[in-house]
C-alpha cells in the first residue's frame, strides 16, 4: 500500500520520526514506543485537570484535550502522542444519546436493534466535531517532531456498544443481530464505516500523522464470521483514508486467530495483544505490514527487573521484523504506576538503539 505522505504536507522532522519510520518499515534509530490509553488513567496531572469535568465534556474542550494529550509525552518521553478522546465521541457528535459512566464505560440510552433505530445514525460532518479540528491544530503546533496518532472505534466495536447499550461480556444482542438479521447488520456496519471514515478524515486533515482503528472486542468472533460480517466494513474505513498516505494501525484484543484478516482489511500496522509472540504474529500477518505490541499490561505490576526482562523478550521476538512499534498488548490500567511506565519507555529506547 501507499504510505508515503506527499511531501510538504507534514513537517520533515515528524515524517522522519522513529515512530513513522517503523510504521513504514524503514530502518529506525531505536524501536519507537507509546502506550494505548497513555493519556489519562493513572497520571496525577490528568486527574487534577479532569477534576469535576465529565469525560465526554472534557473531550469537547480543545485546550483541555491538548493538555491531556501532551501530559504523557512530557512525562514519559514516548515516541508518539495519542489524541485524547473516546471511541464514542463521533456517535455523541451525531446525536446518539449516550454517556461514559466512570468505572463502567459507554452507556447508550436507546440501544440500536431495529431498522428504525438504524435510521437515526446520520452522517458525520466536520462541523459536528469542530473541537477535534481545533485541538489537533493546537497539538500539532506544540508537539514539534512528535507524531500525533488519531483514532476511531471500528464498526464492530462501535456496534457492540450501540446494540448492547453498554459494555458486554458475551455480546449476545450484537451476535443475535449479526447472525439473525445479516442484512440489517451489514447496513449498520456500513453506516458506522462511513461515520468512522469521516471522523478519521477530519483528524488527518487537522494534522494526525497516523490513525489507529480500535476493534477492541472483535476477538469475540470466529475467523469465518469476521471475514463475512466485519471485514467489509473495516476495509471500507481503511480504503477511505488510503489516499492520505498516513499509516493505518488496526488493533483488537484476543485476535490471535484474526491477525491475518485484520491485516487484509487494509492495515499498514497490525496491533497484537500479549497472547501471541511477535515472531509468530508476523507469520500470521504475512509480509508487507509492521507490527505493534505486545507486552502484557499486567507485567507493569511486577518488579522493575521483571518488567525489563519481559520487555526484552518482546524486543527479541521482534528482532527479525521489518517494522516494530513497541506498545502494551492492551491499554494502560488505571492502577499502574506512572514511574514504571517512564522506566519502560527509557528501557525500550536505550536497549533497542542501533
Ligand atoms: O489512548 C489514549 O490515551 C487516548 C484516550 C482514549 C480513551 N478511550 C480515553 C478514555 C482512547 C484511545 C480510548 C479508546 C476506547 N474507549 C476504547 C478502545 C481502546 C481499548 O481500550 O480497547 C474502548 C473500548 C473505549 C470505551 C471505553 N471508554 C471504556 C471501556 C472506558 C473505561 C471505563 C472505565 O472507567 O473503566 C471508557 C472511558 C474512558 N475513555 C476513560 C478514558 C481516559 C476513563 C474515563 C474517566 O477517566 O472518567
Amino acid at each position: 500500500s501507499v504510505i508515503d505522505r506527499p511531501k510538504g504536507q507534514q513537517p520533515t522532522a515528524t515524517y522522519d520520526s522513529a515512530f513513522l519510520k517503523a510504521c513504514r518499515r524503514e530502518p529506525v534509530p531505536h524501536t519507537p514506543v507509546w502506550f494505548m490509553r497513555q493519556a489519562g488513567r493513572s497520571l496525577p496531572e490528568y486527574l487534577k485537570v479532569r477534576e469535576g469535568i465529565p469525560m465526554l465534556e472534557s473531550c469537547m474542550r480543545p485546550e483541555l484535550v491538548a493538555e491531556i494529550t501532551l501530559q504523557p509525552v512530557r512525562r514519559h518521553k514516548v515516541d508518539a502522542a495519542i489524541y485524547f478522546s473516546d471511541i464514542v465521541v463521533p456517535l455523541k457528535a451525531i446525536g446518539v444519546d449516550l454517556d461514559i459512566k466512570p468505572g463502567v464505560g459507554p452507556v447508550v440510552a436507546n440501544p440500536i436493534r431495529t431498522r428504525a433505530d438504524l435510521d437515526q445514525l446520520r452522517d458525520l460532518t466536520p462541523d459536528d466535531v469542530w473541537y477535534v479540528t481545533e485541538a489537533m491544530g493546537l497539538l500539532t503546533r506544540e508537539l514539534g517532531a512528535t507524531p500525533l496518532i488519531g483514532f476511531a472505534g471500528a464498526p464492530f466495536t462501535l456496534a457492540s456498544y450501540l446494540v448492547e447499550g453498554g459494555p458486554s461480556r458475551n455480546h449476545e444482542h450484537t451476535k443475535s443481530l449479526m447472525y439473525g438479521d445479516p442484512q440489517l447488520w451489514a447496513d449498520l456496519l456500513d453506516r458506522l464505516a462511513d461515520i468512522t471514515a469521516a471522523f478519521l478524515k477530519v483528524q488527518i486533515e487537522a494534522g494526525a500523522s497516523a490513525v489507529q482503528l480500535f476493534d477492541s472486542w472483535v476477538g469475540a468472533l470466529a475467523p469465518a464470521d469476521y471475514r463475512r460480517s466485519v471485514l467489509p466494513a473495516s476495509a471500507k474505513v481503511f480504503r477511505a483514508v488510503e489516499s492520505y498516505g498516513v499509516p493505518r494501525i488496526h488493533f483488537g484484543v484476543g485476535t490471535g486467530e484474526l491477525l491475518g484478516l485484520m491485516g487484509e482489511a487494509g492495515a499498514d500496522v497490525v496491533g497484537v495483544d500479549w497472547r501471541v509472540p511477535l515472531d509468530e504474529a508476523a507469520r500470521r500477518v504475512g509480509p508487507g505490514r509492521a507490527l505493534q505490541g505486545n507486552l502484557d499490561p499486567a507485567v507493569l505490576f511486577a518488579p522493575t527487573s521483571v518488567v525489563e526482562q519481559k520487555a526484552q523478550e518482546v524486543l527479541d521476538a521482534a528482532a527479525g521484523l521489518e517494522g516494530h512499534v513497541f506498545n502494551l498488548g492492551h491499554g494502560v490500567l488505571p492502577s499502574m504506576s506512572p514511574d514504571a511506565l517512564t522506566r519502560l519507555v527509557e528501557y525500550v529506547q536505550t536497549r533497542s538503539a542501533r
